[in-house]
């Protein structure tokens, strides 16, 4: 058992999606697993364990921002022992050529969150995803004829009056808005664990324009299938 985690050693796959919601979670677990146990309901962060297409996955919630994920993955590499992690969550646009319902592979995750600044002191660290993981989603993305962007992600630590920066970071080359991939990248690397996320386009800072609960869903599904695929090939 770790803090927020009340599973045994053994109870946790060393494959994991990691959505922020914990009922998204419950949903993979539900309509993409099969043989499911739920091995955590600390704070109703739910995590579970099943197999896909027989192969072992778990898929744990992680909560919003860089200190809830933080905590998390971190129990999950040095007490249970995960090796491969999927962050699958949503994502605002600041390109003009990305749009809603693409997804996009974090290549990268630049960010305002203090964490890296306290670790690495005047350096400035580069959070980066794992290879092989961006390699085999990308295939699957394309496999599935998904609308597929590659990049430099943006780690933000507020979720509203973080629009100062957008039209700099867009000129830097910046994809889209989100609040938890460069934690996932850095504290991935120190325990030697491979880390991507997978991220579909939930509304555009630009436009202002925004999916419908229903389109969520089905883009939803098909990162999941990507997910799935790449993680277990
Ligand atoms: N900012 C941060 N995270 C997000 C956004 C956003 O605009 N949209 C979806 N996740």
């Amino acid at each position: 058992m770790s803090i927020h985690i009340n599973a045994q050693k053994g109870d946790i796959a060393e494959t994991i999606l990691l959505p922020g919601d914990p009922l998204r979670a419950k949903y993979i677990a539900e309509n993409f697993l099969e043989d499911v146990t739920c091995y955590n309901e600390v704070r109703n962060m739910l995590g579970f364990t099943g197999t896909y297409k027989g192969k072992r996955i778990s898929v744990q919630g992680t909560g919003m921002g860089v200190p809830s994920i933080s905590i998390y993955i971190h129990e999950l590499m040095e007490e249970y022992g995960v090796k491969n992690l999927i962050r699958v969550g949503t994502c605002g646009a600041i390109q003009k050529d990305v749009n809603v319902r693409d997804v996009i592979l974090a290549q990268s995750a630049s960010t305002d969150s203090f964490q890296n600044r306290k670790l690495f002191g005047n350096f400035d660290y580069a959070p980066t995803s794992d290879f092989d993981l961006l390699l085999s989603s990308y295939n699957e993305a394309k496999k599935k004829g998904l609308e597929v962007k590659v990049g430099n992600v943006f780690t933000a630590d507020s979720f509203y009056d973080e629009k100062g920066d957008v039209e700099m970071m867009a000129k830097y080359g910046v994809l889209a808005l989100e609040m938890e991939s460069s934690a996932l990248f850095t504290i991935s690397k120190k325990f030697d664990a491979r880390a991507l996320a997978i991220l579909t386009v939930s509304d555009h800072v630009l436009t202002g324009e925004a999916t419908s609960s229903e389109e969520r869903q089905t883009t939803f599904n098909e990162m999941i299938e990507v997910a799935l695929d790449a993680a277990l090939p």
